[in-house]
């Protein structure tokens, strides 16, 4: 792609991108170079959990980068340390090791149950995923995500990761052997379209691996830091698992991401992990400006609040024009359009000024800022309806 004004060339081209270049964020709105305003559904990808430029972010990096920026991983710093604290407090692990991206995180609970595997379960190494899972673009995570479109890039594969299916136990069940050290899933699959793990697979889950004698992993980087309306979704189930994996959210728009565990499944020795910028003081800084505000309980009310009048708000939506089921929980919900005509609803709603993402051609994913008003939720819902009906794809009921 060419543009007389923008050097849209020198970046490498990964992907479709509409040729409309981004220079300002206020909440739940952005606005282009040349001064048109968008009502952003994405944020990210589920990453803005306060919206654009929040106050309380912008704040504690400038607070943070005139003090301190890195000492270097092979040093403490306080800021890494008040977050990790924080963290463990409002969770049931113990430990923490900050990456930059959630792939990063997820490579981090790879090793850590391998190591776990090597030490305690005579070398098991054998991770079960799920089908339709996405854990990150790093080989290791591809290898372990359940993606279809993965499967023929990259050959060969890092092998180990048998796949199960979710909501299904047996499946899980028929993969265990003596060389499985873990399981390790999504709580909601989000990538692959809003499938949420019921609560009580959750459940059965976590028995089955204890009785195993196996690791679970949940990895939250998508569904963590109150996005379902509490801190973490593993706490719908009640359950207690041994390694959670956090990105997106915690770092509120900044690269920060955090592999969390209990002190049994902690085994790391020197020299097994580590990373340049991780838990680097500048970034941790905006992870405890965002747990702050986000691990409040009645924040996390809030987000759940919200999410029950966007769920009824496209529940409406869908009687209104015959489409299918609404899925998620609190503010990561996915509208089903029974029909492939996602990608034409989001390049219709770019065009009127409102950003969603559609993860699959039937369905959009809506994942907005945790402090969204309802005001902003009609808007976008009052823009789907017009489209729907000027799409001719409107059926309606009502
Ligand atoms: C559940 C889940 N895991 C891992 C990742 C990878 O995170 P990152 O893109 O920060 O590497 C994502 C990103 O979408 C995700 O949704």
């Amino acid at each position: 792609m060419t543009d007389t004004t923008h050097p849209f060339d020198a970046l490498m081209e990964i992907t479709a991108r509409p040729p409309v270049v981004f220079v300002r964020g206020e909440g739940s709105w952005l606005w282009d170079d040349t001064g048109k305003c968008y009502l952003d559904f994405v944020q990210g990808w589920a990453v803005n959990c306060l919206g654009h430029s929040p106050p309380a972010i912008t704040q504690a990096l400038a607070e943070q980068g005139g003090r301190l920026i890195t000492p270097s991983p092979a040093f403490f710093n306080d800021a890494s340390l008040r977050l990790a604290k924080a963290l463990v407090d409002q969770s049931c692990f113990d430990q923490v090791f900050f990456a930059n991206s959630g792939a990063e995180a997820n490579e981090g609970a790879i090793k850590l149950a391998r190591k776990f595997g090597a030490l305690h379960k005579n070398g098991a190494h054998e991770i079960i995923t799920f089908d339709g899972g996405f854990h990150g673009r790093t080989l290791a995570t591809m290898s372990a995500s359940g993606k279809k479109a993965f499967e023929p890039l990259f050959e060969p594969k890092v092998a180990g990761f048998p796949k199960a299916r979710l909501n299904d136990l047996a499946s899980v069940e028929r993969l265990i052997d003596d060389k499985t050290i873990a399981v390790m899933l999504e709580p909601i699959q989000g990538e692959a379209g809003v499938w949420p793990a019921t609560d009580r697979f959750l459940l059965e889950l976590r028995e089955l691996t204890k009785a195993h004698g196996l690791l679970l992993i949940v990895d939250e980087i998508q569904t963590g830091c109150g996005r379902t309306g509490k801190l973490f979704h593993h706490e719908h189930a009640g359950i207690e698992p041994d390694i959670m994996t956090l990105g997106k959210g915690i770092g509120g728009g900044v690269p920060l991401a955090a592999l969390l565990a209990t002190k049994a499944a902690c085994c790391f020795e020197h020299g097994d992990q580590g990373g340049t910028f991780c838990g680097n003081p500048l970034m941790c800084a905006a992870g405890l400006a965002v747990l702050q505000i986000v691990g409040a309980p009645a924040f996390l009310k809030s987000v759940a609040d919200t999410g029950l009048y966007l769920e009824s708000q496209l529940q409406r939506l869908s009687a209104r024009h015959g489409l299918g089921e609404v899925r998620g929980r609190g503010l990561l919900l996915a509208l089903d359009l029974k029909v492939p005509m996602a990608g034409s609803i989001v390049g219709q709603a770019f065009e009127e000024g409102v950003l969603l993402n559609a993860p699959r051609a039937d369905a959009l994913r809506f994942m907005p800022a945790l402090n969204t008003t309802r005001h902003e939720i009609d808007l976008m819902v009052d823009c789907l309806d017009t489209g729907l009906a000027r799409m001719g794809a409107a059926r309606r009921v009502v």
